[in-house]
């Protein structure tokens, strides 16, 4: 089949203004709209720039709005989506070139809520054990790719751009949620600053866009209780 791609496309050096380049190309309607990516990027146009890496929906690297959503681009399928397709960057990041955004401020404020487990204890002989009820209170935050499809469809986010976004705060969610982890007082202090969980406003938008199927706004608003009991308000 045919298929008609509508690009959004602006040079690395943000030098001139955005414009919009539509191509053509031949495809299954079971191929993925990164494989017309390639086509395009392969055959026709060897200067459209896009991220992938793994193909599969696992690294998270090619998030992208594909008619208005955010979307994988290796997780839609051509049949599944009204032509033409109209691919943009995500919202709100930089965009360093055609669908290609920044994402340094992502990862650093992934990285300020100390994604790693803290324990001060020394570390036992063998594993740190946990029952599986206390591993299934955070499953649902373990899927996530930090594709950034979250953050940039939030609003809060992008009339703030300190706000640390969804993304940071599942990934905190993950670890304040580990009975194994002794770092909740550092990560709430970070969460409960005025750039951090309440300029969340409910919008559910993150839930919506997440690949992954993460319960976003959920894990948003079990941290919120979690700084009330704990006396915690902004
Ligand atoms: S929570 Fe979902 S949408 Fe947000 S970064 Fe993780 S995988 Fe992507
Ligand atoms: S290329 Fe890795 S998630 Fe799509």
């Amino acid at each position: 089949m045919r298929v008609t791609l509508r690009v959004k496309r602006s040079d690395a050096a943000g030098s001139a203004p955005a414009r919009w380049d539509q191509f053509e190309v031949e495809a299954e309607p079971t191929d993925r709209v990164l494989d017309c990516l390639h086509a395009v990027q392969w055959y026709q146009d060897g200067t459209l720039g896009f991220r992938r890496s793994c193909g599969h929906g696992v690294c998270g690297s090619d998030a992208m709005l594909i008619n208005g959503r955010n979307r994988l681009a290796c997780k839609v399928l051509i049949q599944d989506v009204p032509q033409p397709i109209v691919i943009e960057p995500m919202r709100g990041f930089r965009v360093l070139k055609d669908l290609v955004v920044d994402m340094d401020e992502f990862f650093a404020k992934y990285r300020a809520v100390k994604p790693y487990l803290i324990a001060d204890e020394p570390a036992p002989e063998r594993e740190r054990l946990q029952r599986p009820q206390e591993r299934e209170r955070f499953d649902d935050t373990t899927k996530c790719i930090l594709c950034g499809a979250c953050t940039t469809s939030c609003p809060s986010f992008w009339a703030n751009k300190e706000y640390l976004g969804p993304a940071a705060i599942v990934q905190a969610h993950r670890f304040i949620f580990d009975s194994r982890d002794q770092g909740k007082a550092q990560r709430t202090a970070i969460l409960n600053d005025k750039s951090g969980v309440w300029r969340c406003r409910t919008i559910f938008n993150c839930t919506e866009a997440c690949p992954r199927g993460i319960n976003v706004t959920k894990a948003i608003g079990e941290v919120k209780k979690l700084l009330l009991k704990m006396g915690r308000r902004g």
